[in-house]
């Protein structure tokens, strides 16, 4: 690159060098170089619209375009060198363009601003992410339902309160995961539909006096409309928190997996081993595997919520139109986006190698009275009013325990002794699969419903190549 060092987007007005410190607090090129393609792809549809316009002669238009995808090239070949003093990447670009074509170059920002121009790149960087995401967990979902195929007859406890509750398929239980991470999807969809909307033209604030055609540069880009109010346009960041929301609902959803994992994989639960590939080990005791995975999933959650309360405080008290408080919106994002991309991509994978330990699910089931709602169930199906069976299915509870005993283990003499309606057929109805198999409501956890959902989930998660 020559030296353009001094290439500044303003200088007229200016009499006196920028101070060293000021130059430094002002700078953006070190993040927003990540805009150089949106910037580069709306400069080119800009310039190709002020030419059909004839705002610009359209030899100066071609060349324009055709510089800028030089100067695209010179970036990616890594050929540019990022200059504190060039502020950020729209004087970068403009700088370069200056040094390749000459003075067309100087009329590329007829009828813009960078504010304007700056909003367009960011909401194109934003909806190119929502595609990235919506990849990401849709890898996310395959995987959470190729291991609940794999393990479709399993069957450990469900919980609430952190207690054995009822018997469910971890097939089920994985799903769940699946339905969260398809609302995800959709508020990302969601966000995706309203940065799609074109800034350009809005100019500094109040529009431009040039016969622009918005519209068209809007289909170049892939925009579905253009911004409606100028002052709007350029101050509006509702799509970058919107992201950021989504993405943090999104990283809690991860989360709360991953908090499971860890769970799951402790000698307490013993439920699953993650891959080693996945876990590290200690530097002072050499029985330790660590979830160090799981455990970061779960702890970069602050990280992205962080930076969503970041961009709702810079917003809060801005008054219109743009003010530079806005450069702060890019590092939140950008960060967010890689951050919950990282963990949907580890995700995928330790799933994949996820060792499932149905003994040890099963012998949890087994010892929790998982079944003592069955038993009330059974005895309310016998006529026994459900609070007496409740109290009946108690006692039995208290019987068993006393005796370090499960439910199914008590005699029919025991049964008859607690009431006379028990019969040998409550034995069946103890098992574990008959109560999951029961529970055939709509979204519960019965094995014809749970494969019913699988099959549904695989059809629309796997459709046919388009
Ligand atoms: N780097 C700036 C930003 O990110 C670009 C817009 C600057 N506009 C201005 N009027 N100084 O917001």
């Amino acid at each position: 690159m020559a030296d353009n060092a001094d290439y500044k987007l303003w200088g007229g007005r200016f009499t006196e060098p920028t101070h060293a410190l000021m130059e430094r607090l002002n700078a953006s090129i070190g993040f927003d170089k990540r805009l150089y393609a949106q910037d580069i792809a709306a400069s080119q549809a800009h310039a190709a619209m002020l030419g059909r316009q004839g705002i610009i002669s359209q030899e100066d238009a071609a060349a324009i375009v055709q510089g800028l995808g030089q100067v695209l090239t010179e970036i990616e070949a890594g050929q540019i060198q990022w200059r504190a003093g060039l502020e950020d990447i729209h004087t970068h670009v403009e700088a370069r363009l200056k040094e390749i074509i000459g003075e067309p170059a100087g009329r590329l920002h007829t009828a813009r601003s960078r504010n304007d121009q700056v909003a367009t790149d960011l909401r194109l960087w934003v909806m190119e992410a929502c595609r990235h995401l919506d990849q990401g967990l849709l890898l996310y979902q395959r995987a959470l339902v190729t291991l609940a195929e794999a393990h479709d007859q399993v069957i450990m406890p469900g919980y609430t309160h952190l207690q054995r509750a009822q018997p469910v398929l971890l097939a089920h239980h994985l799903l769940a995961y699946v339905e969260m991470a398809g609302r995800d999807r959709q508020r990302l969809a969601d966000c995706h539909r309203r940065a799609a909307v074109l800034p350009l033209g809005a100019a500094a604030l109040a529009g431009t006096t040039y016969s622009v055609d918005p519209a068209s540069v809007a289909a170049q880009l892939g925009f579905t409309g253009v911004c409606a109010n100028s002052l709007d346009a350029v101050s509006d960041r509702d799509f970058a928190a919107e992201l950021l929301f989504a993405l943090t609902l999104t990283q809690v959803h991860l989360s709360r997996l991953a908090e499971e994992l860890i769970l799951w994989s402790t000698s307490e639960f013993g439920f699953v081993r993650l891959s080693d590939a996945f876990s590290t080990g200690s530097s002072i005791m050499p029985q330790k595997k660590n979830p160090d995975a799981a455990e970061l999933i779960r702890g970069k959650t602050g990280r992205v919520l962080g930076h969503l309360v970041a961009m709702l405080t810079v917003l809060k008290g801005l008054p219109l139109a743009y003010n530079k408080d806005l450069q702060e919106d890019k590092e939140p994002v950008f960060d967010a986006v890689d951050t919950v991309l990282d963990c949907l991509k580890v995700l995928a994978p330790m799933l994949e190698t996820l060792e499932v330990r149905p003994g040890a699910m099963a012998s949890a089931v087994k010892g929790g009275f998982l079944n003592a709602t069955e038993l009330a169930d059974y005895l309310a199906a016998k006529g026994v009013p459900f609070r007496q069976a409740h109290e009946i299915a108690g006692r039995a509870v208290r019987l068993a325990e006393s005796g370090q005993r499960a439910l199914e283990e008590l005699s029919i003499s025991e049964y008859k002794g607690l009431s006379s309606v028990i019969e040998e057929d409550v034995f069946e109805v103890l098992k574990p699969e008959h109560a999951v198999n029961r529970r055939q409501s709509p979204g519960g956890t019965a094995g014809v419903t749970v494969r019913a959902a699988l099959k549904e989930a695989r059809k629309r998660l796997w459709p046919p190549s388009a």
